[in-house]
């Protein structure tokens, strides 16, 4: 018997109404598999906490979560109550870094039922390797000044280590897929960073010939991911780059509200987090309308993660004959509650065993 000690933080907004849907899900899938059970130990690190506590998490808080198996995470913000920078630096963004999860996983691909806003949406299925330690995100920088003077001042940080990390593990991924990665780069306006991300990129091509490579700058890139997402298989981009090209590619598949991510520790010092790319939606918290296939394909990558690659076929298979069926929340064109979507998820996934 397989026993997953998941340490579960719901967060903010509809974190909280995603969540506990998707370990529904999870538990349901280990009981229909009988070799595998969950344990979910609840955290209520988010605002609120911060509220209450005047900090997103206690000071032992990493020590907390570090024994477990894996963190499964819906989302973190909420602006009404405490500025993005101090909420996401005390929480997503300081597990990512203090547990070096250095790695962020996102794939995109159309989903059956799923209505992608393309004209012509050829079948696409890309995966974005996101560098999730440094680059633009850094801690380097200050302010200067006051009034009309003022200055922020952001640093951006590249280091040969973390770079190469990204890219092999691109073209790990990429050998597995169609044999293609594509390099995010801005060498053409960002003068330090960026030539050293491409020569970097040439040698860890180099260094794999069977690996068909290309250099776009994001520019393009995010123009191509719209008329052309089929063209690609493998990407790799920076920090901020891997961001916002992971958003484009939930918009592609129909809703930001069904893309899914895996933060990687890949030294297996720490656990990996699994949350989904889409934040706290405060615009539609509290209706019961959020869609919970990000975090469930989320939940999904997770039980791929820790072998369980079967079971996470069943499951994505499971949701495309949902949506397939037109059980879709309003984001995606339908009439579902987040629960309605859940619960025939159960009742079908129950029907298979
Ligand atoms: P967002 O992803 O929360 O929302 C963008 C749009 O997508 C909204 O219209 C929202 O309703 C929709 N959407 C998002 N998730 C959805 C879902 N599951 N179902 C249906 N629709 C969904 O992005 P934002 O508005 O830029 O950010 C809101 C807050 O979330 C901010 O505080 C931000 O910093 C935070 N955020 C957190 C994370 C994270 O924790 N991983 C990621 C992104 C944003
Ligand atoms: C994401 C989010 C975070 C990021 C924010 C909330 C800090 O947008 O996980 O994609 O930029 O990494
Ligand atoms: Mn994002």
């Amino acid at each position: 018997m397989k026993h997953l000690n998941i340490a579960s933080i719901p967060g903010d907004g509809v974190g909280k109404e995603v969540v506990p849907e998707a370990e529904r899900v999870l538990k349901t899938i280990a009981k229909i598999h009988g070799g595998l059970s969950f344990t979910f130990t609840h955290f209520p690190y988010s605002c609120e906490y911060y509220l209450e506590h005047g900090e997103m998490m206690p000071e032992n808080g990493l020590d907390q979560l570090k024994p477990f198996d894996a963190l499964f995470l819906g989302a973190v913000g909420n602006q009404e109550l405490v500025p993005d920078h101090i909420s996401l630096w005390g929480l997503l963004i300081k597990i990512r870094r203090e547990f070096e999860q250095v790695i962020n996983i996102r794939p995109a691909k159309q989903i059956k039922g799923v209505e992608s806003p393309l004209a012509n949406p050829n079948e696409f299925d890309l995966l974005v390797v996101r560098e999730n330690s440094e680059g633009e995100y850094s801690s380097v920088g200050g302010t200067l000044y006051k009034g009309e003077d003022e200055i922020a001042i952001q640093n951006g940080v590249f280091s040969r280590k973390a770079s190469e990390r990204a890219m092999r593990y691109a073209f790990d991924l990429a050998r597995k897929r169609n044999k293609h990665v594509t390099s995010a780069t801005k060498s053409n306006g960002i003068v330090y960073s960026m030539p050293f991300w491409d020569k970097v990129f040439q040698e860890v091509a180099s260094e794999h010939p069977d690996i068909d490579t290309e250099s776009q700058h994001i520019d393009a890139l995010a123009a191509f991911f719209v008329t052309a997402p089929e063209k690609f298989d493998v990407i790799v981009g920076s920090n901020l780059f891997g961001d916002i090209l992971t958003d484009i590619g939930a918009g592609i598949m129909g809703s930001i509200g069904i893309a899914p991510a895996a933060n990687i520790n890949v030294n297996g010092k720490y656990p990996s987090m699994f949350e989904p790319v889409h934040g706290s939606a405060p615009d539609i918290v509290g209706k019961r309308v959020a869609n919970p296939i990000g975090q469930l394909w989320t939940a999904k990558m997770m039980l791929d993660h820790f072998g369980e690659e079967e079971l996470g076929k069943v499951l994505l298979d499971t949701i495309e004959n949902i949506t397939s069926d037109g059980f879709l929340t309003p984001d995606i064109g339908g009439k579902h509650s987040t629960k309605q979507v859940t619960d025939e998820l159960i009742k079908r996934l129950k029907a298979q065993s």
